[in-house]
């Protein structure tokens, strides 16, 4: 049995490393529980066959040619921004993702997003435990309904359409945008509009996007200043699609009536002024973070490791293109 050797740049849960473990793999995990430094992650690739990352490290050409000889950068996250796939290819290493274990996790986390946004959960929470409640008040934190609105959804591919089906139980209208019209979410009556109508209308819009190049500041002043300021924004892709500055912007001035977000623009810093508008619920990029889902993209991202290692196409390769050219 060949002992690869392989760098896991953080501790996963062990339903992945079990995995390595009793296929024979020689790994190596990061003793650091912090994201690696790039000159960190530079020595800690070279010379493996394989190397299990993370969102949070920044796999660039001189990561790769730390790497070059290995066969995979298996990648924990659905969302692989972080890998520069082209440079990758060239160098004949697949990467992989974790599509689909997390779909429904997230989808719950942006309603969560959505329904302490509208309704105002954190300040009353943070209301409570400073003893200023003192009794019900018939003006005190008024929110907005959700139940009968109509939800914008930004992207329509798996997660978007988890968030729809859910909106099926709030008896709201739902919009949605996509390069092309979508089965899945029109079978819930989802109608299908451009990006400016949607802002315009929607009482929540909901950011279900990958990041790429067409997508980085999606949400920038132009578009704020066309939603409504009664609306809400939520945010569970990723933080550049929203230019954060600008939301600030718009938070303070009132031109949106809050925002409920799980990912920043530049990871762990928030712009200046975000974290004093009261109007936002803010979480630490959790949206995938449950027990169960985080031990399936354990598996996953370990079976797309395993796979490659053994000369295999691994099931979730997002670069197929690497094994014909
Ligand atoms: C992903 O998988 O892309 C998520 O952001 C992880 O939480």
């Amino acid at each position: 049995m060949p002992r690869w050797n392989v760098f896991v740049t953080r501790r996963i849960p062990d339903a992945g490393l079990d995995l390595l473990r009793n296929a024979g793999v020689n790994f190596e995990v990061s003793p650091e529980d912090r994201v690696l430094t790039h000159e960190e992650l530079v020595a800690g690739v070279s010379g493996r066959d394989g190397v299990l990352c993370l969102l949070t490290d920044v796999v660039d050409e001189p990561v790769l040619e730390a790497a070059r000889g290995a066969r995979v950068f298996a990648n924990y996250a659905v969302g692989y921004n972080n890998v520069d796939v082209v440079a990758a290819t060239k160098r004949g290493i697949m990467v992989t993702n974790t599509p689909g274990v997390l779909t429904e996790t997230t989808a719950d986390m942006a309603w969560a997003l959505i329904m302490a946004t509208a309704r105002r959960i954190v300040e009353g929470d943070t209301l409570v435990r400073a003893g200023e409640f003192h009794g019900w008040g018939p003006m005190m934190l008024l929110g907005m309904d959700v139940f009968g609105g109509t939800l914008g959804i930004v992207g329509a591919g798996r997660i978007g359409c988890a968030v729809a089906r859910r909106a099926q139980g709030f008896g709201m209208k739902v919009l949605y945008t996509d390069s092309a019209p979508n089965p899945e979410i029109s079978s819930l009556n989802a109608k299908r509009v451009d990006l400016d109508e949607l802002l315009r209308v929607s009482d929540i819009v909901t950011l279900h996007v990958p990041l790429l190049e067409e997508t980085h500041h999606l949400i920038g002043r132009r578009e704020l200043a066309l939603m409504k300021k009664s609306a809400i924004l939520v945010n569970t892709s990723r933080g550049p699609v929203v230019d954060e500055r600008a939301l600030v912007e718009a938070l303070k001035s009132g031109s949106i009536a809050g925002a409920g977000l799980d990912v920043y623009e530049d990871e762990p810093q928030l712009a200046p002024g975000l974290a004093d508008c009261r109007n936002t619920v803010l979480t630490p990029h959790t949206a995938s973070a449950t027990i169960a889902t985080r031990n399936k993209m354990a598996v996953m991202a370990a079976t797309n490791l395993l796979a490659a290692l053994h000369g295999e196409k691994p099931p979730n390769l997002v670069n197929p293109e690497v094994l014909t050219s």
